[in-house]
């Protein structure tokens, strides 16, 4: 069977656009109080349009390309991160009482430093791990986020949140399905990779607008890095010993 990453289907000008300023709870004292936590997490969305021009490049001056399948997954993935930042961005002003114009001042002088990553971004098999670890941490955080969410008032907020989470969980699923489709015989690689990869997550001391390995936060704790670390590279691995049966 082909490749083909699933996308979920939701339409965030109908679930957004009827939200009103005034609906929203919480006083300018708060606002600014939640300030860090908003850009925060918005920024992380974002940042994604970063990461994908950053592998174009470094894709271009690879010696193996990387495959029609993990262009599709990329394709797939980054529509959902731009409605994403869309979606947080319009949150945000909504909480913050910002202009759009104001918003993309800021976020147009945003600009990733992907310096330690190297080994992970120019290998597809690497990066697909990566991928896989990085959907499933965000799938774990914004379910532990919709509460926050849902208590700045409108209903939409806590909506929002459930699609971002649902999102980032296909996006975990489409990456293991990739993995599943290109590596079916590297079962055997998955945990020396997991282990870099959380490692290196671990490691971490400042998020510098890469979209991958951003949680430097009191949202997430080395023990959860390490227990989604462990259950993805189990699923993986799963995955691709159901490939190698089917061979
Ligand atoms: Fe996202
Ligand atoms: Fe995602």
């Amino acid at each position: 069977m082909p490749y083909l990453p699933r996308r979920r289907d939701w339409d965030l000008s109908s679930l957004m656009d009827p939200v009103l300023a005034s609906e929203v709870r919480c006083s300018r004292e708060q606002a600014r109080a939640f300030e860090p936590r908003l850009w925060m997490d918005l920024v992380a969305e974002y940042d994604a349009r970063l990461l994908e021009a950053e592998l174009a490049r470094r894709a271009s001056e690879l010696d193996q390309p990387f495959s029609e399948e993990f262009g599709l997954f990329l394709k797939a993935w980054s529509l959902d991160e731009a409605k994403h930042a869309d979606g947080l961005a319009r949150l945000y002003r909504l909480v913050m009482g910002v202009t759009q114009e104001e918003l993309d001042d800021r976020l147009r002088q945003r600009t990733g430093n992907f310096r330690g990553f190297d080994e992970l971004l120019d290998d597809e098999f690497q990066l697909s791990v990566l991928f896989a670890y990085d959907e499933a941490m965000s799938t774990r955080g914004y379910g532990d986020d919709i509460p926050f969410y849902a208590s700045l008032g409108p209903p939409a907020f806590g909506k929002l949140l459930r699609h971002l989470k649902n999102d980032e969980a296909v996006h975990y699923a489409n990456a293991v399905e990739l993995l599943g489709t290109r590596f079916p015989d590297r079962a055997g690689d998955v945990p020396e990779v997991m282990a870099k990869i959380i490692e290196l997550d671990v490691a971490q001391e400042s998020y510098e607008a890469t979209f991958v390995l951003d949680h430097v936060s009191a949202e997430f704790t080395v023990d959860q890095m390490r227990q989604v670390g462990a259950s993805v590279g189990a699923a993986i691995v799963r995955r691709l010993g159901a490939s190698a049966a089917s061979a």
